[in-house]
């Protein structure tokens, strides 16, 4: 049947303005049409498509939805080679880069050099045929890779026909498919809905979902790509500069970078790795460095290629953040409330720039969804200064029993059921993720800690009484509980490792001076769980006086601006055990004194001032406790994100909130990094 003139118009005009707004949404991330009418031209297409299956083209936007399944992927022979980059880490490196490059060019003058991320994906090129998208393939060894037309087709940021004019009749682009950060959370958050496997890292997400011999899994996988070279049909094009080329592509559709830039020189390059550096945390998408390349495509074919890589062009990449080590034990540690949390002692391995020992397993549900044992092999991540983490182990690696691969050499990780540090029962609540050990003071591991917090700035302020020291008062048996630091004299410190007549006086002064506080700071520095700054000060005012507050009980603490059941159970679970209340009146009658009734002041605070949201299920803290903490901190805690939010906390299962701070650059920090800035302040 002859399709009707109208209806082939019709169908010709639904995929060219479908395709504009494709272009819209997906590259300049600027939707032109409510998805509702979308959908309604879309199924119109589908319509005139179906009644006339002559109408269907290859680059109808209907093809994106996947096709039928692959039996292998076939080799595709790239027209021109793709090349590897050769590497540089050090500024040294790339000032070598430049000079050889000038030598090449005989160049006196500074080189104009168009730097961009490196992106952190998998490369691939895709042939256009008269401006049609015909076929797409991975880079394989560089010469012949596998063909993934149906699948790239999927993906809907890569044009199926090239905008604009001014293409060679055939012509190669090359670029990278990756998948972006808050992609990759809600795609992993998905799999783990569905028990299905998680992926430890968007680059293996984008080439795990990429290389699907059914592409309707990739259709519905949130792939993304970027350009940033052409290949064969490079040379007939009528262009100067790297820079205008990646115009070029843009105006055909394509995504580009948005921070490329042209720089000069080495200055130029190195002053552009810093400030890409610096907004790598911010970056929708994972980098691992940025790309240096001549700008004169002149220049480029002067310089040519030695082996497999260019000449003319240089990675400089940032220091792995990924490693693989081997997992030696796994230990647990006590905090100031018990908290017990699994540690993985690792081969020690160079990563994020550092060399890294330990890694935060979390808590048990983490450790057992992970299922890290000992002699596996881990792949730790440090990423910019947040605290090492084991994501996932590498199963082919783990030990065995046998040659054979059979029985595992080491059972599955078990929380300790009595406390390393002092030998009390370790208890979980019931829905609570964090097991904690229920010495409370009895435990040395717990009183390092509540001695520590006891003599903080933001408590009794006690000069000179750090970590360490605190460490040797009570592993000598010189302090059981924060009153003991009152009986400390010049000649029992004498007595420790690295103590000087000079530090231990001054030590013996600022403990005296710390006598003198506010009740604000009295309270917050008994530690009571739940309790920080704000709500210190809130029941310093409330309350007045200590006696009224020692005798106030589960309702009467309610009464008190901000304090809940949950706070006011914390608060009366330590006002109940004897030793504690004994504690407090071994410290009074050292003589801590504050004038009763006086204005809390604990001066300005960590996040005064400063906005956060919390988003997903944090792995120890619950919502409400690390609100708590925020306010102590004299933080604001908001609902939502935007452009004035200071920090958003996620956790795991998070999902828009994450998803708009990462879209907006405001920073994201995890529970560990929450908790070491509210422990160390920003340093
Ligand atoms: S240019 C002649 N530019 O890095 C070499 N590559 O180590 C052409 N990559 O296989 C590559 N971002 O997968 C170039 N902005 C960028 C890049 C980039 C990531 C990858 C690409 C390539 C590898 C080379």
């Amino acid at each position: 049947m002859a399709v009707p003139v109208a209806e082939a118009a019709r169908a010709a005009s639904l995929r060219a303005e479908l395709e504009r707004h494709n272009h819209a949404y997906y590259v300049l991330d600027a939707p032109s049409i409510p998805d509702a009418e979308y959908d309604k031209l879309f199924r119109e297409l589908q319509g005139l498509e179906q009644a006339y299956p002559e109408l269907l083209t290859a680059d109808s936007p209907t093809q994106r939805v996947g096709a039928a399944p692959l039996k292998e992927f076939l080799p595709r022979r790239h027209g021109v080679a793709m090349l590897s980059l050769n590497n540089a880490f050090e500024p040294a490196e790339v000032e070598a880069f430049d000079q050889r490059v000038r030598d090449g060019l005989e160049s006196i003058a500074a080189v104009d050099y168009a730097v961009e991320p490196k992106f952190d994906g998998l490369a691939i090129s895709l042939t256009y045929e008269n401006g049609l998208f015909t076929c797409g393939a991975t880079r394989g060894d560089g010469a012949t890779g596998e063909e993934v037309t149906p699948n790239l087709r999927t993906l809907h940021c890569i044009p199926l026909r090239l905008a604009g004019a001014g293409w060679p009749a055939l012509i190669e682009v090359r670029g990278e498919v990756l998948m972006f950060k808050a992609d990759f959370a809600k795609l992993n958050e998905r799999q783990r809905e569905r028990g299905d496997k998680e992926f430890a890292n968007p680059r293996n997400a984008a080439a795990g979902s990429l290389r699907q011999l059914d592409s309707k899994i990739t259709a519905g996988r949130p792939l993304s790509f970027f350009a940033y070279g052409v290949g064969a049909g490079g040379e007939q094009l009528p262009l100067k500069t790297h820079a205008e080329l990646m115009d070029q592509l843009a105006a055909w559709g394509f995504p580009v970078a948005e921070e490329r830039r042209v720089v000069q020189g080495s200055k130029g390059m190195l002053g552009y790795f810093a400030e890409i550096g610096k907004k790598r945390p911010s970056l929708p998408y994972d980098i691992d460095g940025v790309v240096y390349k001549v700008n004169r495509l002149t220049a480029q074919a002067q310089l040519g290629f030695v082996s497999r890589a260019p000449r003319f062009a240089i990675a400089h990449k940032f220091p792995a953040e990924e490693a693989l080590t081997e997992v030696l034990g796994i230990d647990v540690q006590v905090g100031r409330t018990g908290a017990i949390t699994p540690v993985a002692r690792l081969k020690p391995v160079f990563v994020g720039g550092v060399t890294v020992t330990n890694a935060t397993l979390h808590n048990e549900d983490e450790v057992r969804r992970k299922d890290v044992r000992v002699g596996d092999t881990v792949i730790v991540r440090r990423a910019g200064d947040v605290i090492p983490e084991v994501v996932a182990i590498v199963p082919e690696k783990r030990p065995s029993r046998d040659l054979f691969g059979g029985e595992p050499l080491h059972p599955p990780f078990e929380l300790p059921k009595i406390c390393p540090e002092c030998g009390s029962t370790v208890a979980r609540g019931e829905d609570e993720a964090i097991a904690r050990c229920t010495g409370g003071l009895y435990c040395p591991a717990q009183r390092k800690q509540a001695l520590i917090h006891f003599a903080a700035r933001r408590a009794l302020d006690i000069e000179g009484l750090g970590d360490k020291l605190v460490e040797q008062l009570v592993d000598a048996g010189l302090v059981h509980s924060p009153a003991d630091l009152f009986g400390l004299t010049m000649e029992t410190l004498a007595g420790l490792d690295r103590m000087g007549e000079k530090s231990a006086q001054n030590l013996v002064a600022a403990i005296a001076k710390s006598r003198q506080t506010t009740l604000a700071r009295f309270i917050f520095a008994l530690g009571i769980r739940n309790v920080g700054e704000a709500t210190a000060r809130d029941l310093a005012a409330h309350f007045g006086q200590l006696d009224a507050l020692l005798a106030a009980d589960g309702e009467a603490l309610q009464q008190v601006n901000d304090v809940g059941p949950v706070v006011a159970s914390s608060i009366a679970a330590f006002l109940n055990e004897s030793h504690n209340r004994e504690i407090i009146g071994r410290l009074r009658a050292a003589g801590v004194v504050w004038l009763e009734g006086e204005p809390a002041d604990v001066g300005p605070r960590l996040f005064t001032g400063k906005t956060l949201v919390l988003t997903g299920t944090l792995p120890t803290l619950k919502r409400d406790e690390a609100k708590a903490m925020i306010e102590a901190a004299g933080g604001k805690v908001a609902g939502s994100v935007s452009k004035k939010t200071d920090f958003v906390v996620a956790g795991e299962e998070a999902g828009s909130k994450l998803e708009k701070a990462l879209e907006l650059g405001v920073p994201v920090i995890d529970e560990a990094e929450l908790l070491r800035l509210l422990e160390k302040g920003f340093e």
